[in-house]
């Protein structure tokens, strides 16, 4: 294996794009956070990672580790591809805590000639921060399915414990596979999956990296199926992230889905979400990222894609909530609050790491325009819809426009981090986000805010960077 130097600075670091906050590699290509988990008093993060190119290749799980959720350290790599049953990669998977170590439980990848294998595997951190590859599970051969069957999470429910997969069987059709632990055995106990009806009932032929866990006494199901567009003639984006309401009560083995498909995300690239539970908070981070395959200006500096911000889930409503980890207010730098009612105003000292937070009182129409020379990132409120327009801004070839109606027909809030390269925007206290990657050539000389009728209460604060802190390897 080439050796892999995880503290260097490459000239990654130099460009216009590098995140100040978000989550992302020295060098190569990143895509779904994986074994999102607490141990040794720390969170722990593994990430894909090619840390030899920026295509999906050689994929690797790379390591971060942080006290506070906001200030990472990076850590050797974790697995790396190579052996038989993992020799074309380590794909995504989920970590657990057993007798006190951090395991990861890992899907390997092995291609012959066109056909694709999956192996469900295991391997156990060593006293030095190692992780040593126990191989792949015991599982019963599972008839009925193709090659893609991934994605291990490992559950624990009453004193069970079970294995849930994302699969595709053979007739192409997504959806999960479960297995439980039977005296050291591992048995199936079956496949579970839904139509996706976004404008139109659709069977995705895939479903990748499942979650199932309980929040606020609801059993929320996410899933990434592909396959599936959502019907709006400006949404191409095949690969979708949501959740669905489960049914629990009597355990997995009579695991019900009981709600329609839901979106996470209402912007334009997130994918692979993973939920963290800790000391009664459930922590989401996901790939701000897609399948498919956008180049990104940044592969000029030799490195691509990031993660999400980590995002507080909560379950209210019949909704499930984000917000921002409140642990990233730390970062937030002399916040500046301003009254406003409607006309047009300037809005000064914005870098392209920045936060704006618009309380809003009887709005029904206003435009943020976030101007970099004559390209705009424009979010509108009007006709009851919210959109965000980010033609020029994009990766090329993307979509360019998204839109979203709250629920009840109105907008209260709107929370934009802004991190150079990406934006993230919490609607109406965490109802939904809206995120995506955006690639200015300059930094924002302009941002208007255009306000048609009633008030708002604006504050902006400039956003630190993650890395200042004494000690940070990184
Ligand atoms: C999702 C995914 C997973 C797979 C991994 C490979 O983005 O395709 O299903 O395990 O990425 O990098």
């Amino acid at each position: 294996m080439a050796t892999i130097n995880t503290s260097a600075k490459p000239s990654a670091h130099s460009d216009p794009w590098r995140p100040n906050y978000h989550l992302t590699a020295s060098q190569g290509l990143i895509n779904d956070p994986n074994g999102f988990s607490f141990h040794n008093g720390r969170f722990q993060l593994f990430y894909q990672w090619n840390p030899f190119g920026c295509d999906h290749k050689n994929k690797h799980w790379g390591h971060f580790s942080s006290s506070d959720l906001v200030h990472w350290d990076s850590h050797q790599v974790a697995l790396a591809p190579g052996d038989w049953f993992d020799k074309d990669g380590c794909y995504s998977g989920t970590a657990a805590i057993e007798d006190e170590s951090l395991c990861l439980y890992y899907t390997g990848n092995v291609r012959e000639g066109e056909r694709r294998l999956s192996y469900q595997c295991k391997a156990v951190q060593q006293a030095d921060g190692s992780f040593k590859k126990l191989g792949p599970l015991n599982l019963p051969k599972l008839n009925g399915y193709t090659g893609h069957v991934r994605d291990p999470k490992l559950l624990r429910w009453q004193d069970q414990t079970w294995i849930i997969l994302g699969a595709q069987t053979t007739n192409l059709e997504g959806g999960i596979c479960l297995l439980q632990k039977q005296q050291e055995q591992w048995v199936k106990k079956g496949f579970i999956s839904k139509d996706i009806s976004l404008g139109k009932a659709q069977t995705a032929y895939m479903w990748e990296c499942p979650d199932l866990f309980e929040l606020d006494q609801q059993w929320l199901l996410l899933a990434c199926p592909q396959g599936v567009s959502v019907e709006q003639a400006e949404y191409t984006n095949q690969n979708l992230s949501g959740y669905f309401c489960a049914d629990m009560q009597q355990g997995p083995a009579h695991f019900k889905i009981t709600s329609e498909f839901q979106l996470l995300d209402h912007g334009f690239e997130f994918y692979a979400p993973q939920v963290l539970q800790h000391q009664g908070e459930s922590t989401l981070i996901a790939w701000l990222g897609l399948p498919d395959n956008f180049a990104h200006p940044t592969v000029d500096y030799q490195w691509t894609q990031i993660l999400s911000m980590p995002r507080r889930l909560s379950w209210k409503d019949g909704v499930l909530q984000q917000l921002p980890a409140e642990q990233l207010t730390t970062l937030m730098h002399a916040p500046q609050l301003t009254q406003y009612i409607a006309g047009k105003h300037q809005l000064e000292h914005l870098s392209n790491s920045c936060v704006i937070d618009l309380e809003l009182s009887s709005v029904s129409k206003l435009q943020l325009l976030i101007a970099n020379g004559d390209d705009n990132l424009n979010i509108q409120w009007l006709n009851n819809e919210l959109q965000i327009d980010r033609t020029n801004l994009g990766p090329k070839g993307a979509d360019t426009l998204r839109r979203y109606q709250p629920r009840d027909g109105s907008l209260r809030q709107l929370l934009l981090f802004i991190d150079h390269s990406s934006f993230e925007l919490f609607v109406n206290h965490g109802e939904t986000v809206m995120s995506g990657r955006i690639f200015p050539n300059e930094a924002w000389n302009r941002v208007q805010f255009n306000l048609f009728d009633g008030q708002a209460t604006l504050q902006t604060s400039q956003m630190l960077s993650s890395d200042d802190k004494e000690g940070n390897d990184e």
